[in-house]
C-alpha cells in the first residue's frame, strides 16, 4: 500500500506460491488473516475512497512454458471449450493500474487500484498524464455511454532515466526505479507536482461499460485503439496454445527491446464470456495467466563491506552478500562503486538490501531497506589503511577516490603485473592471473621487469610448473618484446596513460629514448 516493500516481488512471489500449495494440501490450516484471504492492501489516507463498478482482479503467474501448458490443461477439465480457445498476449507492463470512467466520452474519473474493491480518486492526477485521453475519439463503432477501462501507469525507461538525471545535475536525490517513482508520483496530493513527472498510461481492459461491447479481448483492444486510448503495440493475437508457446518463446529474450520495465507477458482468453464463466480463485481470475520475466531485483543481507585495491592505489569497496539468487545467477559480491556510494545511501553491515543485476551488468546494490534495519546498526566508516599493506589511505583533494600510495603494496604490485601481460598490453600468453599471483607472493616478481629476469630453475620449483610449462612461459615472455612501443607505454600502467595516450605519444616522439 505504502510501495515500500521490505522484500522483492520475487521473494514475495515465491512465499505466497508455498502458501498457497500448502493451503491447497491442508485447506484447515488456512488462518481468516492469511494473505490468500485478502484481495490487496489498504487504501492508504488522503484522498476519497471510490468503489470499483467490477472488482479490479489480479493474475496468477508461472515462470516458464510448462507452466502455461499446465494452467490451459487445468482449465480445460473445467470447460472442454478451452481446447479450442484462442488467446491474447499483453506486456505485463511494472507500473500501476488506474481505472479510467468514462461518461459521454468525456474523462470523469481515475481511481486508484487500492485494495480491487475500492480505490482512491486520483481523478486530478490522472488528467496530468498525457497518454490518458480526456476525451474520446469518435470512430465508426461509437463507444458507449458509460465506458470503464483498466490500464497501467508507468515511467518509460528513456524518461527514467533523464529524470534521474535531471535530478542527479540539481543535486538532488536520485530515484531507485521507475516503478516506485510512478506510485510515488500518482499519490502526490498536488497534482502539479505529479504533472512534472514524465507518466505514461497503457490501457488493456473493459471493466464496465453500458450498451453492447464485443465479446472479444482482441476485438476490444482493436476499438479502445479506435476511441483513443494508448495500447502496447506489444499486444497481439494467437490462434492456439502452440501459437502462444511460439511467441512466449520468442519474447521472453526480447525483453531488453521494450521502452518500458515488463515483469512478464499475459496471456488472456480472447473469449471473454468464457473466461467469465470460468470464474476466479482468491483474486485471480482463471481465464488468464502470467509469465513472469526472471526477476533482476532481490534482497538479501550484506554481511561485510570489504575493499579492493586497484591497480593505481585506488580502493573500492564492495559488498558480501548473503548468497542469492538473481534471475538464475547466484549472486554473492555486489559492488559499491566508491565510498561516496555508500555513505550517500547509507548502506550498512548488517542491513538488508536490494540488489539489481540488468543485464550483463556486474550486480550491484540499489539501497537499503531502512524499515528492516536492526537497531544496534552503525554507519560505515571509510577505513584508514590499506587492506593489502596496511599503509594510511590518502584522499585527493576533490576527488572520490582514497588511494593507498605505497608504491610497494603487493596488491597494486599484482594489478599492475595483471595489466602489463593482458591482451591489450603485452599480451604474454600463459601468464594468467593466477601465476602472476604466485610469482609475486614467491617473491620472484617485485615489479614489471623482474618478469624479464625470470630464471627458468627458480620456476621449475614452483607448484604445478613443469618443464614443457616453464620452457613456453618464458618463449612467451621474451616473444613479448617485439611488441608495438605502445603496447609497453600502456603496460606500464602509468595513470592517465591507456591504450589511446600510448598511441599519441609514440607517434609523437617516434621512440623510447626520444619519449
Ligand atoms: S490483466 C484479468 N493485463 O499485472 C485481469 N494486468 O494483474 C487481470 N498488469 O498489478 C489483470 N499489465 O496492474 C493485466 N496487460 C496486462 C497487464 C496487467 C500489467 C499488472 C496489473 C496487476 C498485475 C497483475
Amino acid at each position: 500500500v505504502e510501495n515500500a516493500p521490505i522484500i522483492s516481488d520475487a521473494e514475495y512471489d515465491r512465499l505466497y506460491r508455498e502458501l498457497i500449495a500448502f493451503e491447497e494440501a491442508h485447506p484447515e490450516w488456512i488462518m481468516p488473516d492469511s494473505p490468500s484471504q485478502r484481495i490487496g492492501g489498504e487504501a492508504v489516507e488522503g484522498f476519497t475512497k471510490v468503489e470499483h463498478p467490477q472488482q479490479i482482479l489480479s493474475l496468477a503467474s508461472v515462470t516458464n512454458l510448462e507452466g502455461i501448458v499446465a494452467w490451459r490443461d487445468r482449465i480445460a477439465k473445467l470447460d472442454e471449450r478451452v481446447m479450442n480457445a484462442d488467446y491474447v498476449i499483453e506486456p505485463k507492463i511494472d507500473g500501476l493500474t488506474i481505472v479510467v470512467h468514462y461518461e459521454n466520452g468525456v474523462l470523469a474519473r481515475g481511481v486508484t487500484r487500492g485494495n480491487g474493491i475500492i480505490g482512491e480518486d486520483i481523478t486530478a492526477n490522472v488528467r496530468t498524464i498525457r497518454s490518458v485521453p480526456l476525451r474520446l475519439r469518435e470512430s465508426a463503432t461509437p463507444y458507449p455511454e458509460r465506458l470503464v477501462v483498466r490500464g497501467e501507469a508507468f515511467i518509460t525507461l528513456e524518461e527514467f532515466k533523464k529524470l534521474n538525471e535531471k535530478m542527479a545535475a540539481n543535486g538532488e536525490k536520485t530515484y531507485q526505479n521507475p516503478r516506485n517513482t510512478a506510485a510515488g508520483s500518482l499519490r502526490q496530493l498536488d497534482p502539479a507536482l505529479t504533472a512534472s513527472r514524465p507518466l505514461t498510461w497503457y490501457c488493456y481492459s473493459v471493466i464496465d461499460h453500458s450498451g453492447e461491447v464485443p465479446g472479444t479481448q482482441w476485438e476490444r483492444l482493436g476499438l479502445l485503439r479506435e476511441w483513443g486510448f494508448p495500447v502496447s503495440d506489444f499486444s497481439t493475437w494467437a490462434k492456439d496454445l502452440d501459437e502462444v508457446l511460439a511467441i512466449c518463446e520468442d519474447r521472453i529474450p526480447r525483453r531488453e527491446e521494450l521502452t518500458f520495465e515488463a515483469d512478464g507477458i499475459v496471456i488472456k482468453l480472447n473469449d471473454l464470456s468464457l473466461r467469465e464463466s470460468l470464474g476466479i480463485v482468491g483474486k485471480d481470475p482463471r481465464g488468464a495467466l502470467a509469465l513472469k520475466y526472471p526477476a533482476r531485483e532481490e534482497i538479501t543481507v550484506l554481511n561485510e563491506i570489504r575493499t579492493n585495491v586497484g591497480r593505481t592505489g585506488v580502493i573500492t569497496p564492495y559488498a558480501v552478500l548473503e548468497p542469492v539468487d538473481v534471475g538464475g545467477v547466484t549472486v554473492q559480491h555486489a559492488t559499491l562503486h566508491n565510498f561516496d556510494y555508500i555513505n550517500d545511501k547509507d548502506i550498512r553491515e548488517g542491513d538488508r538490501v536490494v540488489i539489481k543485476r540488468a543485464g550483463d551488468v556486474i550486480p550491484y546494490i540499489v539501497g537499503p531497506v531502512l524499515s528492516a534495519r536492526k537497531e544496534d546498526s552503525e554507519a560505515y566508516t571509510i577505513p584508514a589503511t590499506c587492506p593489502s599493506c596496511g599503509s594510511p589511505l590518502e584522499n585527493v583533494e576533490g576527488e572520490v577516490a582514497y588511494y593507498c600510495v605505497n608504491t610497494a603494496c603487493p596488491a597494486q604490485l599484482v594489478r599492475n603485473l595483471e595489466h602489463f601481460v593482458s591482451l591489450s598490453a603485452m599480451n604474454i600468453e600463459g601468464l594468467g592471473i593466477k601465476i602472476v599471483e604466485q610469482l609475486a607472493e614467491e617473491g620472484l616478481v617485485n615489479d614489471i621487469a623482474d618478469l624479464y629476469q625470470l630464471d627458468p630453475a627458480d620456476l621449475l620449483a614452483l607448484e604445478g610448473f613443469g618443464e614443457k610449462k616453464v620452457e613456453k612461459l618464458m618463449a612467451a615472455i621474451q616473444a613479448s618484446k617485439a611488441q608495438p612501443l605502445a603496447r609497453l607505454l600502456n603496460g606500464l600502467g602509468i595513470r592517465g596513460v591507456g591504450e589511446v595516450m600510448a598511441a599519441d605519444l609514440v607517434s609523437y616522439f617516434g621512440s623510447l629514448d626520444a619519449l
